[in-house]
Parts: structure tokens; sequence; C-alpha cells
């Protein structure tokens, strides 16, 4: 049985038995900057007494002409020309039919397959989970996804989580890259792989052959998109310009459902129509209310120069994670890039998933919210990806409950929180 929730402030929530519970891994890795912030709810206060709802083909809105403008200033290259949807799901379907349109339109139908990766997650909408490499997920639902369009997959080496530049070169290979739509590629892992990097070689490797061979290369920012990885977006990282760009969850940070897709200028200047009047959308994309929230958190991100605390909380956090992980046998790695950080875990093959839940809900217990991933015993993990704006004490205590946490799970020695605090400076 679920706790029902009552009310958040800040890192913490509260459910109606009056428990509380430290958010370690911000919701769904959403929540980037925590709840309550007056910032960003007394503006959708006051759009909500404005108007809420206005239907995108009827009218703009103040606020998401600002957004977009936000968006296309701090987006790397030519990137802008929004399209906005109301979940990453959705914008991943929507990219997906940027794709298969752009190419229609320019008398290249063959050009119908996507490559992606496996392990990765690109959301549950039948397009998205089709072009997802996560067989759990996944489970049953082959009739579903049988005629969703060409998904080939990269894997990785045996023993590896995720594919090298030579995988992704014989991958292309054997698609043909002229039958190559677009590549899709997590710049972090999230669900799939638990926080597992992509090696910058690869993103760059990629960028060359997009041009190349006249593919798209889709980044799929949904998660690591705006500050979660200590820096605006997961391709800086590689100093990669992808051609579309997919963001969400941290968008609002949970405040409100947005998401968007962002296209470079010369792959937009292909359609001789508004993108949004070519490729449709949904009832609710980018409606007012929405747009307020998204506003408000993406200027608190820029005024509070998030995206360069989340690198130096997420150093800090992750040298406590590594006094953690001395301590426990049961964790195999500490891995990820900024705040989007996980445990990797020695997992049974025979019950797997399985200590990651056993790990979430002994977190629960001692009043910590993880989340769970991995889609098989050797990606097996818990995210752990704290909001934005947390402070150091914040990750201290965190990492006691995750430590007491891990304790319940097998026995280890209690901790002092100045023991791994000292650790870690
Ligand atoms: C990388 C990535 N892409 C897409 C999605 C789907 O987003 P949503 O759950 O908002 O539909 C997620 C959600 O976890 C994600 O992590």
């Amino acid at each position: 049985m679920l706790p029902t929730v009552s009310h958040g402030d800040g890192l913490h929530v509260y459910d109606t038995d009056g428990r509380e519970y430290l958010d370690g891994c911000s919701g769904a890795i959403n929540t980037n900057l925590g709840h309550g912030l007056t910032e960003i709810t007394s503006r959708m206060h006051q759009q909500l007494d404005a108007i809420s709802f206005a239907y995108r083909t009827q009218f703009t809105s103040e606020p998401l002409e600002r957004l977009s403008g936000l968006l296309t200033d701090l987006a790397p290259g030519s990137l802008g020309n929004p399209l906005y949807c109301n979940s990453g799901s959705e914008a991943i379907e929507m990219a997906l039919r940027l794709t298969t349109v752009f190419h229609a339109q320019a008398y290249r139908p063959f050009k119908c397959t996507v490559l992606t990766e496996e392990p990765s997650y690109h959301g549950m909408t039948a397009g998205a989970l089709g072009a997802s490499g996560h067989p759990l997920r996944k489970h049953n639902l082959t009739p579903l996804l049988a005629n969703q369009a060409t998904v080939a997959k990269v894997r990785p080496r045996h023993g590896e989580m995720r594919a090298d530049v030579e995988q992704w070169e014989r991958a292309i290979d054997e698609v043909r890259a002229q039958n190559l739509a677009a590549v899709i590629v997590e710049p972090v892992g999230g669900a799939s792989s638990g926080a597992v990097p992509c090696d910058p070689a690869v993103l760059r490797r990629l960028r060359e052959l997009a041009d190349r061979d006249g593919f798209l290369l889709i980044a799929d920012e949904v998660m690591t998109g705006l500050g979660r990885t200590g820096a605006w977006f997961g391709c800086d990282h590689a100093g990669v310009v992808p051609d579309v760009m997919v963001l969400g969850k941290g968008m609002t940070a949970g405040y409100a459902p947005l998401s968007a897709v962002l296209v470079r200028d010369e792959i937009a200047a292909a359609f001789d129509k508004p993108l949004g009047s070519v490729l449709f959308g949904h009832t609710m994309a980018g409606a007012p209310l929405a747009a307020a929230a998204g506003l408000a958190t993406v200027e608190y991100l820029k005024e509070h120069d998030i995206p360069a605390r989340a690198e130096r909380s997420g150093r800090y956090l992750r040298a406590l994670l590594d006094g953690v992980a001395a301590r426990h046998a049961v964790v195999r790695d500490v891995r990820g890039r900024g705040l989007q950080l996980a445990l990797g875990l020695h997992a049974d093959p025979d019950r797997s998933p399985g200590v990651a839940h056993d790990l979430v809900r002994a977190a629960r217990d001692n009043g910590l919210l993880l989340y769970p991933s991995g889609v098989n015993a050797l990606t097996e993990s818990v995210m752990v990806a704290p909001p934005l704006n947390s402070t150091e004490a914040e990750l201290e205590e965190l990492t006691v409950r995750l430590d007491r946490s891990l304790a319940a799970l097998t026995p280890a020695p209690a901790t002092q929180v100045h023991e791994l605090a000292a650790a870690a400076r």
C-alpha cells in the first residue's frame, strides 16, 4: 500500500500519517527545485487567475513566447523552434514524427530506420516505447509494438553497460547508412541503465556520421536537460549540438506537465510551413498555465546558476556516496554525472529486478525516496538524484539515511554524519 501524500516543502515530502521523506530522487528525477518554491507557485497562481488554457491554434501566450525565447538562448548552436507537448513520451513521439516527415517530404521514404540503444528508455507511448531498449517495460506489449516504425538496436559489448564508438559504427553499417532516418541517444542514462553516461567520443562520432550520412541526431534530454548533469544540457559535456533535442521533466520541475522539442534552424527550414502546423499536437500542449510554470522554472534555473550548482553538489554527493559504497559490499559502483547519479548493485541474475526494489523499500522505511533503475542484473541500480538546489547538509542527511537503508539489507556499523562529510570534503 502506498502512503497518501499530504504536502511538500523543499526536499521534504509528508504523508497524511505525518511521516516525513527526504526526496533523494526528485520524484521521478523531475522535481528539480523541490516543492513549494514561491518564485514558481506565485507566478502560476497569477496565470491561473488570468487564464489557464488557450488553444494552441487560436492563441499564443506571453509566458510561452518568453519561454521559447529563453530556451532558444540557452540551447547550443541554432537549436530552437520549440514545439510543445505535455510529457517526455509525447515529445519523443513528436521528434519521431518530425524525423519521418523530414525525410518523406524530401523523397527519401527509404530512410525509415531509427537506431536506438539497448538499454535505453524514451517513454511509454507506443512509438517512444518501440524505440526504447527496456525489455521490462515492453513486457507483454509485443502486439502493440510490432507495427511501430522500424527500429534497430545498438548493443554494448558483453559485460559493458553502453555501446562504444565501434559498436555504434558497426550498427550503422548493418542498418546501411542510406536507410537510417535518425539515431536517438540519452547523454546520460536514466531508468534503463541507471545513470551510465554516454562516452563523449560516441556523441562526437554520431554527429560526424549524421552529417556524412544525412540522418538526424536526436538527443533525448528529457532527464538530463536543464541542469541535471551539471551543465545546461547533457550534450554540452561532449560539445555536440544535436539536430533535435527533447526536453521534459526538469523544464517545469514537476509544477505542471510540459515538454518541448527543439530543432536546429537548418532542419526547421527544410519544412515549407511552421513545424507546429505540419506535425500537429495535443490539446493541452503549451497552454498558458504550464507555460507560466516553465518560464518561472527556467528563469529560476538561470538566475541562480543552477547547472553550476548541480555540478558542485554532484561532486560533493558523489564523494559522500563513494564513502557509503566502500562500507557496503552490495554496492558495485557509483556512477553518473552532476546530480544524475546511481548506485550500481550486485544483483542476483535469477531475481532481477530484486535488490534495487529491496533497497527502495528499505529506504522508504528509513524516510528516503530512491528510484529503481536497470534492465538486467548487470545494470540493476538505484538512482540518487536529489533536487538541484539541495544544500550540503541535506545531501549529508540523504547519505546517512541511505547508509542506514543499505545496513538494513547488509548489516554494517551505524554511520556518523561527520565521518561521511569529512571523507567527502
Ligand atoms: C530519458 C527519458 N525519455 C523519456 C521519458 C518519458 O517521459 P514521460 O514520463 O514524461 O513521458 C523519460 C521518463 O522517465 C526519460 O527518462
